[in-house]
């Protein structure tokens, strides 16, 4: 009897090192669109190496994405520094250069070909750039797949090592990026009961997800368009002294593994507890680190106040996530979308500033726009 097993297994980071290549292109364009995406379990705290702490999973949104046009153009053998040169929304972007020569110098090891090229990176957001939304998920994970794709031309990659590259390379630009590449639903972080996670790559969720959460809805509400005072990388780094830490990260597994059977069976009642826990539990860090500070408005708190309510009252299952900001995502299934709007429009716009907010639902990952 032939018995065929499933053979899963981990990537090192030593086999995302290229071959040597001879046969560069000349030059070229390649265009990718990425979606952001909003986590369910948290990623807030990380080791070296932009390793996480903990585990993560997140719905890949559809609306909020950034288009980016990488133009190359080889300039020799022997060049020893990145050229490139940076656009956004049509004009040129220097204060965005420092964080991009700082990926080229993560990533290249991976990419050996870098320093061959010159590039002209021409990049704009779906959602305004000062609405608050971090743009550095769909952004690095865009960049990404647009310097692999070179690499792909030389070499044929199977599509499965393609995406784990490219999510590799996004997360050595930024941890949440790696989890915008493909699937729906995107889990980032070694955990003992799903056997391919990797600390290195996001990999889509490899166990049953029930109708409902297909086409899960995400209204986000952007209660403050401004910069927040405290970065996403500082928050990360108060995690080293924190003393609730290893408790956190103890629970981020735990609620993972939760989710395995939520997900499966569609008990919005228990997937609600956990998102909303986690959501809150994110922002007690920040308000128990040293030194400890507050993203949540007071139009934050009064919308989360409202949704309790509304739910309490109507049972419709509508929750919320924030991310580390004062703006919150407000996630509810397609079939009760025609309720949820009305209430949000009723309810929790005038909390909005300008009353802003954007309408996103759930997507299904990176796409090639030219090749
Ligand atoms: C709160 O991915 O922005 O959105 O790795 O330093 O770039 P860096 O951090 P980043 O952290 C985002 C954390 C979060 C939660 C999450 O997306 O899981």
């Amino acid at each position: 009897m032939v018995i065929f097993a499933q053979i899963f297994f981990r990537m090192r980071e030593q086999d995302f090192l290229p071959k040597v290549y001879a046969n560069f292109p000349e030059k070229g364009k390649v265009i990718w669109k990425a979606p952001s995406n909003i986590a369910l379990v948290k990623y807030w705290g990380k080791r070296a190496q932009q390793i996480p702490a903990n585990p993560s999973i997140s719905f890949t949104l559809d609306a909020c994405a950034t288009t980016t046009q990488l133009s190359y153009e080889i300039r020799g053998e022997n060049t020893s520094d990145f050229s490139f040169d940076l656009s956004f929304d049509g004009k040129s972007k220097e204060d965005f250069k420092p964080k991009i020569r700082a990926f080229l110098e993560r990533v290249e090891p991976y990419l050996p070909h870098l320093k061959r090229y010159h590039f002209q990176i021409e990049t704009s957001n779906s959602f305004p750039h000062s609405s608050g939304i971090a743009s550095s998920a769909s952004g690095m994970a865009a960049l990404a797949l647009c310097f692999l794709s070179i690499e792909r031309k030389i070499q044929e990659m199977e599509d499965g090592f393609f995406n784990r590259k490219a999510s590799f390379l996004a997360r050595l630009g930024s941890g949440s990026a790696c989890r915008s590449i493909a699937g729906d639903l995107v889990q980032w972080g070694y955990h003992q009961d799903i056997e391919e996670s990797s600390d290195l790559y996001g990999i889509q969720y490899p166990f049953k997800v029930n109708q409902v959460f297909k086409n899960y809805q995400d209204t986000i509400l952007l209660v403050h368009k401004g910069k927040k005072q405290v970065s996403s990388t500082v928050g990360h780094d108060l995690m080293h002294q924190h003393p609730f830490a290893s408790k956190r990260f103890d629970q981020a597994h735990e609620n993972l593994a939760q989710l395995k059977s939520v997900l499966a069976t569609g008990d919005l009642e228990r997937f609600i507890q956990i998102v909303e826990s986690e959501a809150l539990t994110l922002h007690a860090m920040m308000m128990t680190s040293i030194p400890y500070y507050i993203l949540m408005l007071p139009d934050t708190l009064e919308i989360l106040q409202k949704i309790w309510r509304f739910r309490k009252e109507t049972k419709i299952p509508i929750c919320f996530t924030l991310d580390a900001g004062a703006n919150v995502h407000v996630l509810y299934p397609e079939s009760v979308e025609e309720p949820a709007m009305q209430f949000i429009q009723d309810e929790l716009v005038v909390h909005c500033e300008n009353g802003h907010y954007i309408c996103d639902q759930i997507g299904l990952g990176a796409k090639q726009i030219f090749e």
